[in-house]
């Protein structure tokens, strides 16, 4: 059960003030019914329409997006610009956050919700979620390289990484890696260790979610029903 006025402010269309207004305004129907109390609990089940057009569940957000350089994994900051401000006014409303972070300078697939339980699932340290990145370093990788980090790295500054997978394209200083954790810099780290430090990094993968390359930088959209019934199958 929520209040009447926060199932209206949480669609996005509606801030809180302007739910208890159309509310108060006698606009707001519950099962059928004009409600005029903003406190009214209701079941996330039962319909609410306003002026007479159904406003939906209510339930959570789940937003893909393709992160670009430049912003901030955060929902607020005080000098820098967010991932947020992507969106629209509307979906900014929703109390939406990104479930992990990625560097201000690394690109790709991140996923913003406002389900809480989900990302803390998604993001706890010993569900190792795997988390599949683009990377181009300087210097070319090799089958050294792939065995160090398969090995589970322990870095010159006492850093421990659970093993992960390099797959280098042959020859070249460009590849991809598998991490199942998310330490602050990680991948740039472990790569700085093997002396090949990291110039280009963007997440493709999180877990079952794969980034869709349709979407530009800075791009976003719903995740579809099969991708959230796949979130939820981890
Ligand atoms: N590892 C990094 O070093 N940076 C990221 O943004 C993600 C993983």
């Amino acid at each position: 059960m929520e209040r009447l006025d926060k199932r209206l402010s949480s669609t996005g269309r509606w801030s809180r003030k302007e739910a208890r207004e159309l509310i108060r305004a006698g606009r707001v129907r519950v099962d059928g019914q004009v409600v005029r109390a903003p406190e009214e609990k209701v079941g996330r089940q039962v319909p609410v329409m306003v002026d007479g057009e159904d406003v939906g569940g209510g339930g959570p957000v789940y937003l893909m997006m393709n992160k670009p350089a430049g912003l901030v994994s955060a929902t607020e900051d005080p000098r820098q610009e967010t991932v947020l401000s992507l969106l629209p006014e509307r979906y900014r409303r929703l109390g939406l956050f990104p479930a992990g972070r990625l560097d201000k300078d690394t690109e790709g697939l991140l996923l913003l919700t406002n389900d809480g339980p989900l990302a803390h699932r998604l993001l706890a340290p010993k569900n190792h979620v795997d988390k599949v990145y683009y990377l181009e370093v300087d210097g070319a990788l090799d089958e050294a390289d792939c065995r160090v980090v398969a090995e589970g790295m322990t870095l010159p500054d006492g850093l421990t990484c659970l093993p992960g997978k390099l797959e280098p394209f042959p020859g070249e200083n460009r590849g991809y890696i598998t991490i199942r954790e998310g330490k602050y810099h990680q991948i740039k780290r472990m790569m700085e260790a093997l002396g090949k430090p990291v110039t280009y990094l963007k997440r493709v993968r999180f877990g079952p979610l794969t980034l869709d390359e349709t979407l530009e930088k800075g791009g976003w959209r719903a995740l579809t029903e099969e991708e959230i019934r796949v979130l939820f199958g981890q």
